[in-house]
């Protein structure tokens, strides 16, 4: 097959894509769209967050430090593209969609009511790298919607309608996984059973 070759970019493609919620010094609510957000660590939890300084989001975070990582369902790509693409120092984006938000447990930055999970994180550093700041954040607490836990408590993200963000482009994830962790192995262990 033949390649082409591009100039070195971000093409780490899909990417999550999240609505963050921040709270300033006086108490004011902001929530901005991130894609350059990715887990870095199991324990302790870290998640790492590029954010560009002139976003009044860089501000709050900064602020406070801390905010939440909400994950948005299929029914919210409006409203993820855009708080992506208004700035909350020209507009209050939550009253623009009347978005309900709901109380922190370990920290003090609400969440959004209409996201069935969200991580409350504590910022642990920033380090400048370029256009963005890299921000590793620490999860403290993670809600989840109830109903997407089955019989044995386990939480099924399938159900959730989560999205992701790829070259430009919102898109919904199919329900039906195509294969689940391990499941390579496990199919070379019964191979070998019957050799
Ligand atoms: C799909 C998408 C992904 C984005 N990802 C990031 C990101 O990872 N980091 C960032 O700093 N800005 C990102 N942005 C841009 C900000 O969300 C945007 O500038 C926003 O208006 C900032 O809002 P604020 O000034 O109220 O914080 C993204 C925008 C979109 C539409």
């Amino acid at each position: 097959m033949s390649k082409l070759n591009f100039k070195g970019s971000v093409m780490l493609n899909p990417a999550p894509v999240v609505l963050v919620t921040s709270k300033s010094s006086s108490n004011k609510i902001n929530i901005f769209t991130v894609a350059w957000v990715s887990t870095v660590c199991t324990k302790d939890p870290i998640i790492a967050m590029g954010v560009r300084p002139e976003r009044l989001s860089y501000t709050y975070i900064k602020e406070s430090g801390e905010c939440v990582i909400n994950l948005p369902t299929k029914d919210m790509v409006k409203i993820v593209d855009y708080c992506g693409v208004v700035s909350g120092k020209k507009e209050d984006k939550i009253k623009h969609f009347d978005l309900e938000l709901n109380k922190g447990i370990k920290i003090a930055t609400p969440s959004l009511e209409k996201s069935p999970v969200a991580l409350e994180c504590k910022v642990k550093s920033i380090t400048p790298l370029g256009t963005h700041d890299l921000f590793l954040l620490e999860v403290l607490n993670v809600k989840v919607d109830e109903n997407l836990l089955d019989s044995n408590n386990k939480i099924c993200f399938n159900k959730a309608n989560l999205i992701c963000y790829s070259h430009g482009e919102y898109y919904g994830l199919i329900s039906k996984p195509l294969g689940s962790f391990g499941y390579s192995v496990k199919k070379k262990k019964k191979k070998d059973k019957f050799k």
